[in-house]
């Protein structure tokens, strides 16, 4: 199967697109491949997940760029309630202790790219 991760340098959004706190979900498609990723930006730093629940692998969001609670605070899985730090670590719900798979990305001249 094809791997449908978008290549190092790939420009995702400008960092003026993405509120503090705030997260912004992309696809990509290779052939028959998908990559679902999100970005999460809190406290200054952008960090990127592989758009995967440690729990049952559904994406996270429940509706687009839906990746945080309403206080910004946490990252929300949609479909059974699991809750991330932004490190990445859960730590509520059905798949605690786990943690999401890193994308890694990088900001430069304020724009968002796959590192
Ligand atoms: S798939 Fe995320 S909590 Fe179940």
């Amino acid at each position: 199967m094809t791997d449908a991760r978008p290549p190092a340098g790939t420009r995702l959004c400008d960092l003026a697109d993405l509120p503090d706190p705030g997260a912004k979900g992309f696809q990509f498609r290779a052939g028959d491949a998908l990559f679902h990723g999100f970005i999460v930006r809190a406290d200054d730093q952008v960090r990127g997940w592989v758009d995967q629940c440690p729990h049952a692998g559904l994406p996270l969001a429940f509706a687009p760029d839906r990746y945080l609670t309403t206080a910004g605070d946490m990252i929300l899985c949609g479909s059974h309630g699991a809750l991330f730090r932004h490190d990445g670590l859960c730590i509520g719900g059905p798949c605690a202790g786990q943690s999401l798979i890193p994308w890694a990305v990088k900001v430069e001249d304020q724009t968002v790219f796959v590192a």
